[in-house]
């Protein structure tokens, strides 16, 4: 039995997340950030869709096998997190999500239906008599399969007040033990929201039964807020993302909501179970695996977070710090502690470092960054964690190098920028080609280009600076988009919201002290995601072609 005020964290970066375009992440990389997760502290991993696609089964059913026993890694595991997957109103897609959750211990079925006039009419062309009827005969086969399951009534924030009421008691009587309220387009006010969730605690007929849950979308910028007003009237789960991502706008951010509650336990008198020390580190790791950079301002895990600019602030700062903080950066993980070791540090200690930040690498892994290590000390004379954070996770979060980037020259000015770029094709040889561009970076990407040969359309190109001074590592990400991959039809990532499909968009991220390095890593890194996705999926493909 939870805690009256106890709120159950539900994480959905997996899901809603995955959604944002461009965010798509390998199996490997999902796992990853799932037992971060776990370390984190979250309640519940909402792990994938599983009827999406067989990867995205496969995907589900890893965290479930990894991370929702009661040994990760041969450590103990007191209490696993829940691990759900998403399952729109149909027998096909509850069995799959069954399949895909079952192995873990605490195994969570999530089954959704549109409630709201919009959607009734629209997109199910269904009666209320008929949805109704869906959602008992849904629910009740899910519960026959899992003791766990959580219902939605899609786009409940613009759903009739009255038939919302009906929608959750048959849930309820089906055997649902969550009902999760979906402001699923961002559309209500925190005054309404909250009142919305009081009134379902009066209104509906066996609602003790349940937790109720809220999941907020960012249309207007009120995710966190709704999220809060919920649960200052009787919501005891939120569905959240780590740095706000999900589909548009993004899902209420897991950072902003759990800190919120944690400064503000004065006025929310509410409490989680994550470890608020662990915030930052999430944040970097999900940035890096989908490729969506934090804006330098954003609450919590911003790099300006907890940067005191102006010479009054800096003066209070250092009289006391609480003239203009109201949190440590330490209590969300956010020390950026100079690393003591230098350019003489030997891999003991620097495999130590890396082990307090969270990383314990394996062998091959840590010879490979310490190798990298060593040759930025050799250009930059203090290494700080986010400089060994971001080596680290350029080196792990990366796809298969099937163009390996070999040697790279440029010239640039104000005459005819070129450069030459050699490349290792698959098989080992190595091919060299020099083009002239707009400029160096456009010059590196033609070259590229010339070798690697796929059609993509760049989408998006951003650099950043991992610390400040101009002996900073540079981090670039780019996202493209291939331009011979169909749109209308991919059933691997169908948007279980709308039913319909999307572009693919592949990112890739690089780090280096020279820029024009990064972004060659960072466009080959795209390219090499691209084509990993394309071979798996020819490989899928041929294994499940009738024989002739
Ligand atoms: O936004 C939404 O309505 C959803 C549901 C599937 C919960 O993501
Ligand atoms: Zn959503």
């Amino acid at each position: 039995m939870s805690q009256p005020d106890h709120v159950r964290i539900f994480d959905t970066t997996l899901r809603d997340g995955e959604q944002s375009p461009g965010a798509t992440m390998t199996s490997s990389e999902k796992l990853e950030v799932a037992k971060t997760l776990s370390r984190l502290g979250v309640d519940i991993i909402e792990a994938g869709f599983a009827a999406a696609s067989p990867d995205d089964l496969l995907a589900v059913r890893g965290i479930a096998e990894g991370v929702g026993i009661t040994a990760v890694e041969g450590r103990p595991v007191a209490e696993p997190p829940r691990i759900c997957s998403l399952a729109r109103a149909a027998k096909g897609d509850i069995d799959k999500a069954w399949e895909a959750v079952s192995p873990a211990k605490h195994p969570r079925i999530h089954t959704f239906l549109a409630t709201s006039p919009i959607h009734r009419e629209h997109k199910l062309r269904m009666s209320k008599a008929e949805v109704l009827a869906k959602i008992t005969e849904m629910v009740t086969y899910a519960r026959g399969l899992c003791a766990d399951i959580e219902f939605s009534p899609e786009d409940a924030g613009r759903t009739e007040m009255e038939f919302l009421y009906e929608a959750i008691q048959a849930a309820i009587e089906a055997g649902a033990t969550t009902i999760n309220i979906p402001d699923t387009v961002g559309y209500t006010t925190p005054d309404e929201f909250g009142n919305r969730i009081a009134l379902i605690h009066q209104n509906v007929v066996g609602i003790e039964r349940a937790i109720i849950s809220v999941h907020c979308h960012n249309d207007l910028g009120l995710a966190v807020a709704n999220s809060l007003a919920a649960l200052q009237n009787g919501a005891r789960q939120v569905e959240v993302a780590v740095n706000g991502i999900g589909e548009r706008a993004g899902n209420a951010s897991l950072e902003e909501v759990v800190m919120a509650l944690k400064v503000r336990h004065d006025r929310f008198k509410l409490t989680t179970s994550v470890d608020s020390t662990q915030l930052t580190r999430i944040s970097r790791l999900v940035s890096k695996v989908t490729g969506m950079s934090v804006q330098p301002n954003k609450a919590i895990v911003g790099a300006n977070a907890f940067a005191h600019e102006a010479g009054i602030h800096q003066d209070g700062m250092l009289k006391n710090q609480e003239t203009y903080e109201i949190m440590r950066p330490e209590t969300v993980g956010a020390s950026q502690s100079l690393l003591v070791l230098g350019k003489h540090s030997g891999r003991a200690a620097f495999a130590n470092r890396l082990t307090e930040l969270g990383y314990p690498l394996a062998a091959t892994e840590l010879h490979k960054a310490f190798e990298r290590f060593k040759s930025l000390a050799d250009k930059k004379k203090h290494i700080t964690d986010a400089d060994l954070l971001a080596l680290v996770s350029d080196e792990l979060y990366q796809p298969e190098e099937l163009y390996r980037l070999d040697q790279l020259q440029v010239t640039c000015g104000t005459g005819m920028p070129t450069a030459t770029v050699r490349l290792e094709i698959p098989g080992g040889e190595l091919r060299t080609v020099s083009t002239v561009g707009t400029g160096p970076v456009d010059a590196v990407y033609m070259a590229i280009q010339q070798i690697v040969n796929i059609p993509v359309t760049l989408l998006e190109y951003s650099v950043q600076s991992v610390t400040r001074g101009i002996d900073a590592l540079g981090e670039v990400n780019v996202r493209v988009r291939a331009d011979d991959e169909p749109t209308d039809v991919d059933e691997s990532r169908i948007n279980p919201q709308s039913g319909g499909s999307r572009a693919r968009v592949y990112h890739g991220h690089g780090a280096h002290t020279d820029v024009i390095v990064a972004s060659a890593k960072a466009y080959l890194a795209s390219l090499n995601r691209l084509l990993s996705v394309q071979q798996i999926r020819s490989a899928r493909e041929a294994e499940v072609a009738p024989s002739t």
